[in-house]
């Protein structure tokens, strides 16, 4: 049987934390969208053309350290306004989504475009502030050398153009239930998460 879990927000705000916890909690199946945007990004930095890079995608392309970077971050929100990349990806959420067992999803139209009768629907959010803080301290434990100002920078334009854009804007469908993290520890607001999800197994 599924059960579709969806979970949007901007950046950094602790989707993947609440996502990969859901997923081993209830058991379910765990997909990173970001990372489908990332690896066109990544093919667009290594002089692909967006489109077709988006249309010959594979699953094992996503299996690649490489694009967890701020480089690919911004390649992947500007090739993510092309409405032919995102129109590409379509098919291989959705069937994910669908998957016997269950599954969580997380990115920015889960709940609105990809999966519109999620079981599910989380926004999860943060201040920018926090955010940035958090991807400060992310990059920072991984050795790579950054600024606060230049992160906080990053988030606020990737949030206007996630935003601001004409396909599949980052917007919270009207179902969704927002988390804001800014004052939650990751147990807390993974503690919410869970009983959100229980409540509605319970009643499904
Ligand atoms: O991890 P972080 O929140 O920084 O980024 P991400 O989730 O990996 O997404 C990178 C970029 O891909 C975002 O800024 C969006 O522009 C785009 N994206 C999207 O348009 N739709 C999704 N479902 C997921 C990501």
């Amino acid at each position: 049987m599924s059960f579709t879990v969806a979970i949007d927000g901007p950046a950094a705000a602790g989707k993947g934390t609440l996502a990969r916890a859901l997923a081993h909690y209830f058991g379910f199946a765990y997909l990173d969208t970001g990372l489908l945007y990332r690896a066109v990004g990544a093919g667009v930095l290594a002089g692909g053309d967006p489109v077709a890079v988006a249309q010959t995608l594979d699953p094992s392309d996503l299996e690649n350290e490489a694009l967890r970077t701020q480089a690919v971050a911004e390649a992947a929100s500007q090739v993510a306004v092309i409405a032919e990349v995102r129109a590409a990806l379509v098919v291989f959420q959705r069937e994910f989504a669908r998957r016997d067992g269950g599954a969580v999803l997380d990115g920015r139209d889960i709940g609105t475009v990809i999966c519109p009768q999620a079981d599910v629907k989380l926004f999860v959010t943060a201040s920018p502030e926090t955010r940035a803080e958090r991807r400060f301290l992310e990059l920072d434990a991984k050795g790579v050398v950054t600024d606060r100002a230049a992160i906080l920078a990053e988030v606020r334009a990737r949030d206007a153009r996630d935003q601001g854009r004409a396909e599949a804007p980052l917007v919270a469908a009207e179902d969704a239930t927002e988390i804001d993290t800014t004052d939650l520890t990751a147990e807390e607001a993974v503690m919410q998460a869970i009983t959100i999800v229980a409540e509605r197994r319970r009643t499904s």
